[in-house]
């Protein structure tokens, strides 16, 4: 995996954006997978400036969800399709039906999931998947113990993520513990993945992802069996990482010929 630490959560973002900005200017078409959750924001907010200043032009982008919950309303403004929508379609422009997200409206919850996987292969599949991890180590939904080789499916939501995602449902009480993801099989079928982890909440999480075994019991380690994985980190996030000097001087010693 490419390890790439910097030191601050702006220079993240500003990091992320540009290699998400450098592949639309390559290809203006190419399909997104998208985060949701806190980390990408800044990172969002960066392609909007971009966009606002005119040298960054996303509508002919098709955007694609990695997870979203079960049984919130359709106009529920904590759904990952109303963040997608506020954090980045909306301000970007982007025609909503180019923003798909798994129908966890249906009753029949395992077909949305096929279908989603079915519109991912209509796609010709995803360009750059970007990642936040979760302080379980999970990668979209997939909880410890979810199969690496696991598609788009029905997860329940481990305690900790239930508490961690608490402070999105005030009052507590009404946080989803089901929710429908990309599996770990599915986001490993993206052509670029990029994981993005800010703050020492995330340390330890980040560290058994790049540097631990490969396990289910961290899904998030499963990108070590992709070829073209790019972890961005911030300090405090890069802090339990035993080859953290070494990451950096790769990066410093960077081929010339070597882009993203
Ligand atoms: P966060 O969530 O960006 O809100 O920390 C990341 C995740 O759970 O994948």
């Amino acid at each position: 995996m490419e390890v790439v630490i910097l030191n601050s959560t702006d220079a993240v973002a500003d990091r992320c954006a540009s290699i998400i900005s450098d592949l639309v200017h390559r290809r203006p078409n190419c399909v997104l997978g998208l985060a949701t959750g806190d980390t990408p924001r800044a990172t969002y907010r960066r392609l909007v400036e971009l966009s606002n200043r005119d040298v960054l032009d996303m509508r002919e982008v098709n955007a694609v969800a990695l997870d979203e919950y079960v049984g919130l309303a359709s106009d529920d403004p904590r759904s990952y399709r109303a963040y997608l929508k506020r954090e980045l379609a909306d301000p970007l422009g982007l025609d909503s039906r180019a923003v798909h997200v798994p129908d966890v409206g249906s009753d029949d919850l395992q077909r949305s999931c096929a279908e989603f996987e079915a519109l991912l292969e209509r796609l010709g599949g995803v360009d750059l998947q970007l990642l936040g991890i979760g302080t379980d180590g999970h990668i979209g939904f997939n909880e410890p113990g979810s199969s690496l080789a696991s598609r788009t499916r029905i997860k329940t939501l481990h305690p900790r993520t239930v508490a961690d995602n608490a402070r999105f449902f005030p009052g507590g009480s009404d946080v989803p513990r089901h929710v429908v993801t990309q599996g770990v099989a599915t986001i490993l079928s993206a052509r670029h993945v990029v994981l993005i982890a800010t703050g020492d909440n995330k340390a330890a999480a980040v560290a058994a992802a790049i540097e631990g075994p490969v396990s289910a019991i961290l899904p998030a380690s499963a990108l070590q069996l992709h070829p073209h994985a790019t972890a961005i980190l911030d300090e405090p996030a890069a802090s339990h990482l035993r080859l953290a000097d070494y990451y950096r001087g790769v990066q410093e010693h960077k081929p010339p010929w070597q882009g993203h």
